[in-house]
């Protein structure tokens, strides 16, 4: 079977994570989360006080961290979490210490660069769901599919509440919105690589869609244009 590159893209806290995660499964293609590659940079540049406009103490961090995704030992429904130098940081990455700093480290060009280049080698081999800000436009602008997920901000903002309640972090609603308004404004307005819906992106407005059915229209979308991939190649 052919296998193709879907991209989605969008604001902050729309689904593009959960539906890349489950359209990657359904398909039995590889998941990347490029938001946490950012955020795991964010980590490690607040973990080492890196300064954000020195581009020298920038480069020699950049040299030192090594990011992975690797299914943790115990987990059996076999999705991959954050490695940052070898230590599992999936918990850390997603606290709101590391998302009120990420948009302000994701901005800087030389970190941009560094992650676009991982990420177009993790899609050499196509069969690859990436999400983020820029996945249609930058990393795979080749891509076959390509989303970009909106959803109401109040909406938004419960979604992200709950998971975070989940994983036992109580934040207000109010300081949630804040946070995704913040990260939208700075997101879409950075003179690199802005967050902006490719040409050839499908816009898909998921604030009153269920989970289930986003994964479908995707799911629907990807075995379509996986067929169109089939035809093209016999031709
Ligand atoms: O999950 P959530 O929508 O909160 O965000 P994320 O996907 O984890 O991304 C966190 C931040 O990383 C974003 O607000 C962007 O500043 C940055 N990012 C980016 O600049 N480019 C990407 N391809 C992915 C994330």
């Amino acid at each position: 079977m052919n296998k193709i590159i879907i991209a989605i893209d969008g604001y902050s806290a729309c689904g593009k994570s959960s539906t890349a995660k489950a359209v990657a499964a359904a398909l039995g293609y590889s998941y990347i989360d490029s938001g946490a590659m950012y955020r795991a940079v964010t980590l490690y540049f607040i973990q080492h006080y890196v300064s954000l406009d020195n581009e020298r103490e920038i480069s020699r961090a950049l040299n030192n961290i090594e990011i992975e995704f690797r299914i943790p030992p115990g987990r059996t429904d076999g999705i991959s979490e954050t490695y940052l130098n070898g230590l599992n940081v999936e918990e850390e990455i997603r606290s709101m210490f590391v998302s009120d700093m990420v948009s302000d480290v994701s901005k800087i060009p030389q970190v941009r660069r560094f992650l676009v280049a991982q990420q177009q080698k993790m899609g050499k081999k196509k069969g690859i769901v990436m999400d983020g800000r820029d996945i249609g436009t930058v990393v795979f602008p080749q891509a076959e599919l390509k989303l970009f997920l909106t959803a109401d901000i109040n909406e938004r903002a419960r979604r992200r509440q709950a998971e975070l309640l989940a994983k036992e972090q109580l934040v207000s609603l109010k300081e949630v919105i804040e946070n995704l308004q913040k990260r939208d404004l700075i997101d879409t307005t950075r003179a690199e690589s802005p967050l902006r819906k490719a040409e050839d992106a499908i816009e898909i407005d998921t604030t009153f869609v269920t989970f289930d059915e986003q994964v479908e229209i995707v799911l629907r979308k990807a075995y379509r244009k996986i067929m169109y991939a089939a035809d093209e190649v016999s031709q």
